[in-house]
C-alpha cells in the first residue's frame, strides 16, 4: 500500500517543479487616455519567458481590486481621472488564479494638472425618462464667481466628443442638459463620461461616469381609472415611455379624506386577479387595493422607479402622478340643508343677540316715563302753563324708579278724576 503514495507524491513534486518557476516580467506598461476618461494600459511580453508557457497576464488597481487574467497585452477601463489611479500587471503560464506570477509592473495616470480644491464638486447626473441627461454641480472652492464653465459628454454611440449647450443656474447648482436617448429594445449600453471644466482653463477638470443602466428617473405614470369592484379599488395606469412594466417598481398612495387616512401601497409585480384588466394593453399595469371604503372619497396618486431587474440603481422616484379622486364626497343633500339652515340659525342668533341686548338696555337705562301723554289725555288741548309744570314734574320724577312713576301716574290719574 506504500506505492501508489510514493508515486502520487512523486507526482505532485514534479508539478511544483513547474508551478513555482515565475515567468519574467512583462516589458514596456504604457498608459493613454482615449475619449474623456477611457484610460488603456499596454505592455509588451515578458523577455525570456520559458517557450513551453502560454502565456497570460494578470493585472489589477492599487489595492488588487478589480482583478483579471487575460491573455491580451492591454486593458482598457472607463475611469473618472479625479485622482491618481495605478494598475499593476504580471505574467504567468496559466489561468490559474493560485499561481503565483511573475513581478508586478505599474503603471499610474494622475489627474489633470491643477489645484484639486478648484475642480467642481457634486458633479451629478440624472437620466430623465432615458430622453435626456442632466448634469449638475457646486463651484469648487475659492474660484471666481464669473467662472464660465463647459461641461463635454461622450458616449460609444456618439463618435466624438460633444459639449453641452446651455449652461445655466439652479440655486445654487450649475446646470446642463442634453438630449441622449434610449428606446425600448435599443442596445445602447455604453457609460457616458463627463467632464466639466471652465473656459479659461483656470479650474481642474472633473470627471464623472455615468453606467448605462442608472441614476434613470422615470416620468410620472398616469391614472387611466379607477373602480370598485367587490369592495376592492382597482386602480389602471399607464407606464412612462421607454420602460418595460417588469423594469419598474410601483407605489400607491391613496388618500381617504373623511377617514383622514394615508396608506402607501409597494407594489412589487402590478396584476389584477380581475380578467377584465388583463387584456394585455402596453405599457398598462393594474393594481387592486384591498379594504378601500367605496362611500368615502378616496384620492390616488402613483410614482415609479427603476428596479434592480432591468437596472443597477433602484434610488430615483418619479415625481408623482396626477392625483384621481372615485367615490362619494360628503352627501350633497347635508351641503343643501347646511346652506340653507346657517342664515337661519345665525338670523336666529342675531335676533336673539337684539333682544338680549334691549333687556340689558331696560335694566341698565330705565325708559323714562312719557307722562305727556297721560296729561294730552287728561286736559286735552294744552297750554303753556300746563306744558311748564309738565316739563318740572319730568325733571323731578326722572330720578325715580319705575313702579313709582306709575304709582305717581295712577294718583294723578285718580286725582283728575
Ligand atoms: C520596448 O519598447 C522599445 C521602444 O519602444 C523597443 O525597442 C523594445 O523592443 C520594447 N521591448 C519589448 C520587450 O518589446
Ligand atoms: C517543452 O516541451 C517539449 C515537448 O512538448 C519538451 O521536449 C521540452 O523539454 C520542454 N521544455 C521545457 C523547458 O520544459
Ligand atoms: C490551481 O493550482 C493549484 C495548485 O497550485 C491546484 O491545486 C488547483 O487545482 C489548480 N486549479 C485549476 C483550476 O487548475
Ligand atoms: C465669462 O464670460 C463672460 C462673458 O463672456 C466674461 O465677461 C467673463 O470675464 C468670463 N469669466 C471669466 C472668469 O473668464
Ligand atoms: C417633477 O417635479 C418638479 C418639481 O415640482 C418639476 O420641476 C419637474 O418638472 C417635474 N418633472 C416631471 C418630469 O414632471
Ligand atoms: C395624502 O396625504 C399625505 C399625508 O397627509 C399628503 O402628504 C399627500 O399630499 C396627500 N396626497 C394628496 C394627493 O393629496
Amino acid at each position: 500500500s506504500a506505492l501508489p503514495f510514493t508515486g502520487h507524491g512523486i507526482w505532485v513534486y514534479f508539478l511544483c517543479l513547474i508551478c513555482t518557476e515565475t515567468q519574467p516580467p512583462v516589458t514596456n506598461l504604457s498608459v493613454s487616455v482615449e475619449n474623456l476618461c477611457t484610460v488603456t494600459w499596454t505592455w509588451n511580453p515578458p523577455e525570456g519567458a520559458s517557450p513551453n508557457c502560454s502565456l497570460w497576464y494578470l493585472s489589477h488597481f492599487g489595492n488588487k481590486q478589480d482583478k483579471k487574467i487575460t491573455p491580451e497585452t492591454h486593458r482598457s477601463e472607463e475611469v473618472p481621472l479625479n485622482e491618481r489611479i495605478c494598475l499593476q500587471v504580471g505574467s504567468q503560464c496559466s489561468t490559474n488564479e493560485s499561481e503565483k506570477p511573475s513581478i508586478l509592473v505599474e503603471k499610474c495616470i494622475s489627474p489633470p494638472e491643477g489645484d484639486p480644491e478648484s475642480a467642481v464638486t457634486e458633479l451629478q447626473c440624472v437620466w430623465h425618462n432615458l430622453r435626456y441627461m442632466k448634469c449638475t454641480w457646486l463651484p469648487g472652492r475659492n474660484t471666481s464667481p464669473d467662472t464660465n464653465y463647459t461641461l463635454y459628454y461622450w458616449h460609444s454611440s456618439l463618435g466624438q466628443i460633444l459639449q453641452c449647450e446651455n449652461i445655466y443656474r439652479e440655486d445654487q447648482h450649475i446646470a446642463c442638459s442634453f438630449a441622449l436617448t434610449k428606446v425600448k429594445d435599443s442596445n445602447f449600453d455604453s457609460s457616458v463620461q463627463i467632464m466639466v471644466k471652465d473656459n479659461a482653463g483656470k479650474i481642474r477638470p472633473a470627471f464623472s461616469i455615468v453606467p448605462s443602466s442608472s441614476h434613470v428617473k422615470p416620468d410620472p405614470p398616469h391614472i387611466k381609472s379607477l373602480s370598485f369592484q367587490n369592495g376592492d379599488l382597482y386602480v389602471q395606469w399607464k407606464n412612462p415611455q421607454n420602460f418595460y412594466s417588469r423594469c419598474l417598481s410601483y407605489q400607491v398612495e391613496v388618500n381617504n379624506t373623511q377617514a383622514k387616512t394615508h396608506d402607501i401601497f409597494y407594489v412589487e409585480e402590478a396584476k389584477c386577479q380581475n380578467s377584465e384588466f388583463e387584456g394585455n394593453l402596453e405599457g398598462m399595469i393594474c393594481f387592486m387595493v384591498p379594504g378601500v371604503l367605496p362611500d368615502t372619497l378616496n384620492t390616488v396618486r402613483i410614482r415609479v422607479k427603476t428596479n434592480k431587474l432591468c437596472y443597477e440603481d433602484d434610488k430615483l422616484w418619479s415625481n408623482w402622478s396626477q392625483a384621481m379622486s372615485i367615490g362619494q364626497k360628503a352627501n350633497p343633500t347635508f351641503y343643501i340643508t347646511t346652506l340653507l339652515i346657517i342664515p337661519v340659525i345665525v338670523a336666529a342668533a342675531i335676533i336673539v343677540l337684539l333682544l338680549y341686548l334691549k333687556r340689558l338696555k331696560i335694566i341698565i337705562f330705565p325708559p323714562i316715563p312719557d307722562p305727556g301723554k297721560i296729561f294730552k289725555e287728561m286736559f286735552g288741548d294744552q297750554n303753556d302753563d300746563t306744558l311748564h309744570w309738565k316739563k318740572y314734574d319730568i325733571y323731578e320724577k326722572q330720578t325715580k324708579e319705575e313702579t313709582d312713576s306709575v304709582v305717581l301716574i295712577e294718583s294723578l290719574k285718580r286725582a283728575a278724576q
